[in-house]
């Protein structure tokens, strides 16, 4: 199951009757954020949008929304059955994530079929949707891949991160110097030099969802490759050394300055929180490269959902993030891990072994990468909980939690800025590198100090359970149901 293209996924979706072509015209100014939000809400189909208003003739006329926006088609990334079970999906890519495939590296590749230099670089031939109505301009980076490169060490990172265009030729990004390209981008600040950087449109769908996936063990190219069980096949940008996906649809090449009076206003733009994001001055992209395969296209994904609405990274992070936090966990060596969900809240089910291991869990996770974004709160519960039922948790919280000892606060002062919760100034990225959020565990688990093993409950720590019948009345029940006459 080698690497393949966005339009070999658009055959294999529209094969597997999750892909509908939209060949009415539609308005990029709104209309097509309207149609993607209702199909969200349905959880619909991925959609190809044909034919956008003043897209007429441009060199890139087609979007796709949606591509990962339903369980199944994650599953079909992963080259599964469509109906692959979340906890099945997540062992799968633990075990994949333990097999790194390097990525290849080409001269050549379909992405390069035309080269835009110079005055001709246009980003608004792009057919970027307005997709809130308060956004501070066309936002071109909702599903992509953002590329940069250690000056020192050659190591790529690929990030998501919003960017709206802001010129022919220029992009306002929200750059969080605590995320990977972060890192990078302070490096070359203190070098005062321009970083190179490619934002990369259109690609294998596993793209998309590993560049938005906080990878603690391996590369997102490694990754990728895992996924895909064959090399990523790479070219190298024509303006700088940043490798990029040689099938990639799209790739705008530039560089961000490091001097900070090149900042300029980027934002609101409505996020993943279901509020907008604080317009401010920021990073900006120059950008002096483009390059693209015939009839491009491109991808896009709408952020901010109602309650029930799934968007592309809803559904990928569901199975994406657990294997991750999960290998935190084992990297941290916790034993009894039973089964996790990690986002909006990190679910820890474990057959507990010792007193302080949801504790060990909450300190583990806020130790690692995944706490920039992730991890605000974290619960763990016992291994007769069902994690996927909101009903079963409120049970557990009912039952083990005391509000006094066991609802812990952390001020770890790390987290993410868009975190409406925040001061606007806790929420100030340039400030502080990220947000200054605090933690929260909701230990859930029993606690052994207050309930000792007693053998008159055979050697548990809770009385016996009054929420089965005897198997006797069970089966009497059963063999005279018709009897009764209730059904
Ligand atoms: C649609 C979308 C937009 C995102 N925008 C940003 C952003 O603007 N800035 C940011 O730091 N993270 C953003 N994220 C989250 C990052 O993609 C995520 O934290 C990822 O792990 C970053 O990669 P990194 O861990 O290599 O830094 C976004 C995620 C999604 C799905």
């Amino acid at each position: 199951m080698a690497f393949i293209s966005l339009r070999e996924w658009v055959d294999i979706l529209e094969s597997e009757g999750e892909l509908r072509r939209v060949k009415n015209k539609v308005d990029w100014n709104g209309e097509i954020a309207g149609i993607v939000s209702r199909v969200y809400a349905q959880r619909g189909p991925a959609l190809l949008f044909e034919n956008i208003k003043d897209h007429e003739n441009t060199w890139c006329q087609k979007l796709l929304v949606g591509g990962l926006s339903k369980k199944s088609r994650v599953a079909l990334t992963m080259g599964m059955p469509k109906n692959t079970t979340q906890p099945e999906l997540v062992k799968l890519l633990r075990k994949r994530f333990k097999e790194p495939v390097p990525p290849e590296i080409l001269d050549n590749g379909p992405v390069k079929e035309n080269i835009i230099r110079g005055d001709d670089i246009d980003l608004f031939q792009i057919p970027v949707p307005l997709w809130h109505p308060l956004d501070g301009g066309r936002y071109i980076n909702t599903w992509c891949g953002v590329v940069t490169m250690d000056p020192d060490t050659g190591e790529h990172n690929v990030g998501m991160y919003r960017a709206a265009i802001s010129g022919k030729s220029k992009m306002g990004v929200l750059l969080i110097p605590a995320q990977g390209w972060g890192g990078h981008y302070a490096k070359y600040q203190r070098m005062g030099k321009p970083m190179p950087v490619a934002m990369v449109y259109g690609c294998d769908l596993s793209f998309g969802f590993m560049a938005a996936t906080p990878l603690t063990s391996i590369n997102e190219y490694e990754a990728m490759g895992a996924i895909r069980q064959g090399p990523v096949p790479l070219v190298k940008c024509e303006t700088s050394d940043v490798l990029v996906p040689a099938i990639a649809e799209i790739v705008v090449e530039g560089t961000i300055s490091p001097d900070p009076a090149s900042y300029e206003m980027e934002g609101p733009f409505g996020e993943w929180t279901g509020y907008y994001g604080t317009a401010a001055k920021r990073p900006v992209v120059q950008v002096d490269c483009i390059t693209h395969r015939n009839d491009p296209i491109y991808r896009g994904n709408l952020e901010g959902l109602k309650t029930g609405m799934v968007n592309e990274d809803a559904a990928s992070a569901y199975v994406t993030m657990s294997a991750v936090v999960w290998d935190v966990l084992e990297a941290n060596s916790i034993p009894g891990i039973i089964d996790l969900v990690a986002a909006p809240w990190t679910i820890v089910k474990i057959r507990k072994t010792y007193q302080g291991q949801a504790r060990q869990i909450a300190a583990a996770l806020w130790g690692s990468r995944v706490a920039v974004n992730f991890a605000k709160t974290v619960m763990v519960v016992e291994e007769d909980v069902d994690i996927h039922s909101l009903s079963s948790l409120q049970l557990a919280v009912q039952t083990y939690v005391d509000p006094i000892k066991d609802v812990i606060a952390f001020p770890l002062q790390l987290g993410s800025s868009l975190d409406v919760n925040l001061s606007s100034e806790d929420r100030n990225e340039l400030l502080y590198g990220a947000g200054r959020q605090n933690k929260l565990l909701i230990d859930a688990t029993i606690d052994w100090e207050k309930h000792p093993v007693r053998e008159e409950w055979g050697n548990r720590r809770l009385p016996p359970t009054c929420t089965e019948q005897l198997p006797e009345i069970e089966e009497l029940v059963a063999s005279r149901w018709q009897e009764y006459g209730i059904d």
